[in-house]
């Protein structure tokens, strides 16, 4: 299938009112995912929340399958949580480390991340250790082969990096943390939505993302995957009554499910609504819109390349749709803002959400303009335009 651009932006009501190329902060809602948010908000207003909850539970229970489908495990896997770093955190900080144990890590790690291994490392004596990438960008499976002895107890990495295109290899990597038995935390945050995800074949044995990005979800929802036979292991960093049994004064048990990391109260509509947008994506083929994507970013790529003054700051031999570069002599906020006045979105990296990467490269903020398949060539077109103005002050 491929992607009626028309239909998919008839049914996006923010296009009439903007360019959108800030997908990778939040991609605009699809109008059933609109709907979806609204009639439960309604029916919560018209009856009651506890009563909406109640009359809608075969839909609210039905996101986990929606969930399931999107990356190929079962429903009992799935713990919808309020965004993917709540979910990374439930099942990171469940993890058990100690004095001496590796964690490895990419060197495009996402700020949250990193910070929550440097706790564990300052509580647990545990050491963080990064796996140098290849020459091209992307964290390198070579590498992370030779660094791999017994005290290594987690391989974490992020998928797509929150500050450019790149996409590393995490099947690859999942490959080799299967053959050695490590644990395998995949960070999927900025690649569901726009690129087909299956945890078989990543060999993740967790996996978090969220709702608003590439899956044009609502704000506030995200959720964790964690394979069965891990997940019985593991002991939540909290919990409440849901997520435990309190079966005797001194006796709680666990659920059994990956639900054992959600607490009870949650956001029925922001969920229906994050079901709404899987089976939206699902229903035009995440094939078809990886392809549609990685379409339009390449002829971003170039437009950019064309521009005197513009710098590339995607790395990596695979990339998607996220594009970020820099203008000779503009300030990227200024930059960002003069294109908000044109309705044109995009977004600024800032060095401290991937430091060792930015660091690595002396990156300043960048500007990051992220695509989605309804983006059209002629908003592209429109954002160049843009650029080469700014350029010429
Ligand atoms: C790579 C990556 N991981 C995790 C997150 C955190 O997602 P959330 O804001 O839903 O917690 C982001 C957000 O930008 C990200 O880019």
């Amino acid at each position: 299938m491929t992607i009626d651009v028309a239909k998919a932006r008839a049914e996006t009501p923010g296009t009439a009112e903007v360019t959108h190329f800030n997908n990778a902060g939040a991609a605009l809602m699809p109008s059933p995912v609109i709907a979806a948010q609204l009639d439960h908000i309604k029916l919560e207003a018209r009856i009651g929340g506890y009563e909406a909850a109640a009359q809608e539970a075969a839909r609210i229970a039905g996101v986990y399958d929606s969930i399931a489908r999107l990356i190929g495990c079962s429903p009992e896997e799935v713990a919808i949580l309020e965004n993917a770093t709540v979910a990374w955190d439930m099942a990171f900080y469940a993890l058990p480390f100690a004095a001496g144990d590796r964690i490895l890590t990419a060197e495009v790690e996402y700020g949250a991340n990193f910070v929550a291994y440097l706790q564990v490392a300052k509580r647990t004596g545990a050491k963080v250790e990064v796996i140098p990438s290849a020459p091209s960008g992307e964290t390198s499976p070579e590498a992370l082969e030779d660094m791999i002895d017994e005290r290594v107890k987690l391989i974490s990495i992020t998928h797509v990096p929150t500050n450019g295109g790149l996409v590393n290899p995490a099947a690859e990597i999942g490959r080799i943390a299967k053959r050695h038995g490590i644990t395998y935390l995949l960070d999927a945050c900025q690649s569901v939505g726009q690129m087909p995800i299956d945890v078989t074949e990543m060999g993740c044995d967790i996996l978090s993302a969220t709702s608003r990005k590439y899956l044009r979800g609502p704000r506030g929802c995200g959720f964790l995957y964690v394979r069965k036979g891990l997940l019985e292991t593991l002991e939540p960093p909290m919990i409440d009554h849901d997520a435990a049994l309190w079966v005797a004064p001194d006796r709680y048990e666990l659920r059994g499910d990956a639900r054992r990391f959600e607490t009870w109260e949650n956001n029925y509509a922001a969920r229906l609504g994050l079901g709404a947008a899987i089976d939206y994506a699902l229903a035009w083929g995440l094939p078809a819109i990886e392809t549609r994507v990685t379409d339009l970013a390449t002829t971003l790529r170039r437009g950019l390349a064309d521009l005197p003054g513009i710098s590339p700051r995607d790395i990596g031999r695979r990339k998607c749709g996220i594009v970020t570069f820099t203008l000779d002599g503009v300030d990227p906020f200024e930059a960002k803002q003069a294109l908000n006045d044109q309705a044109i979105n995009v977004s600024v990296s800032r060095p401290s959400s991937t430091l060792l990467d930015a660091t690595a490269r002396a990156l300043p903020p960048v500007i990051r303009a992220s695509v989605h398949y309804y983006n059209t060539e002629d908003e592209i077109r429109c954002l160049l335009d843009a650029l080469a103005r700014l350029r010429r002050g």
